[in-house]
């Protein structure tokens, strides 16, 4: 089982968590994070949600005993979960599953013609630190079609908290390629709040020496949730 067992952006603790070659030191976002009070809108489920056990997993862009990595443009997804009066929330369960670099999810509805990408998990969920804070190292997926509907880029996050309930949401990706992506999305388009719901692709403030230990283009982006009352 691989899981934070800290604030990722302790830059040795997420290298000894994850294994991963890079990370990310965003001391000051966290503060930032800490006073956005926002309600996150919630969405459901979809068509699409895991079908077999979520894997505790800070890293989907790798799989056990293989050497590979996943295709796609790699994403740091961080943020911070808070309860309705805007305290953290520690010891909630943070989960996601997306679609992969050719807009496959892995799920019995969603067949991939070419097959999936064998280094790609897919789904995987995470525990929040003593602070509320979570960190995913995944890629951003690729958009896809499904009951006719063309669906922007977007990674499906639950997060379960035994005082706090479940709060089902999801994220999208800024650029130009995506606003015009979330225009014909009727999903996303019917939304509430929906602009709430888009990261930036480069959220990260902090030691920019950093950017050079990161894989060349990745996105990092924050996306915090914060419980209704
Ligand atoms: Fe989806």
């Amino acid at each position: 089982m691989t899981q934070l067992k800290t604030w990722p952006w302790q830059r040795r603790n997420f290298l000894k968590a994850t294994a991963v070659s890079a990370a990310v030191l965003l001391t000051p976002k966290a503060d930032a994070a800490a006073n956005s009070c926002e309600i996150t809108p919630s969405t459901e489920d979809g068509p699409l949600y895991p079908a077999e056990d979520i894997p505790w997993a800070s890293d989907l862009t790798r799989m056990p005993g293989r050497s590979g990595t996943a295709r796609g443009q790699i994403a740091y997804l961080f943020g911070q979960i808070k309860s309705f009066d805007c305290r953290p929330v520690s010891d909630a369960t943070v989960e996601i599953w997306q679609a992969d670099n050719n807009g496959y999810y892995k799920h019995p509805r969603h067949t991939a013609p070419n097959g999936l990408d064998p280094h790609f998990r897919y789904f995987a969920k995470v525990r929040t630190d003593a602070a509320g804070r979570y960190m995913i190292k995944t890629i951003v997926p690729k958009w896809y079609r499904i009951f006719d509907i063309d669906r922007a880029a977007h990674i499906h996050m639950k997060v379960r908290s035994p005082n706090h309930g479940v709060v089902t949401s999801e994220i999208y990706f800024s650029g130009e390629d995506q606003d015009a992506l979330r225009k014909r999305d009727r999903v996303y388009q019917s939304r509430r709040d929906k602009e709430k719901l888009v990261v930036q692709r480069d959220d990260r403030i902090g030691d920019p020496e950093l950017r050079s230990t990161l894989e060349n283009d990745a996105a990092i982006c924050n996306f915090d949730v914060m419980y209704r009352l």
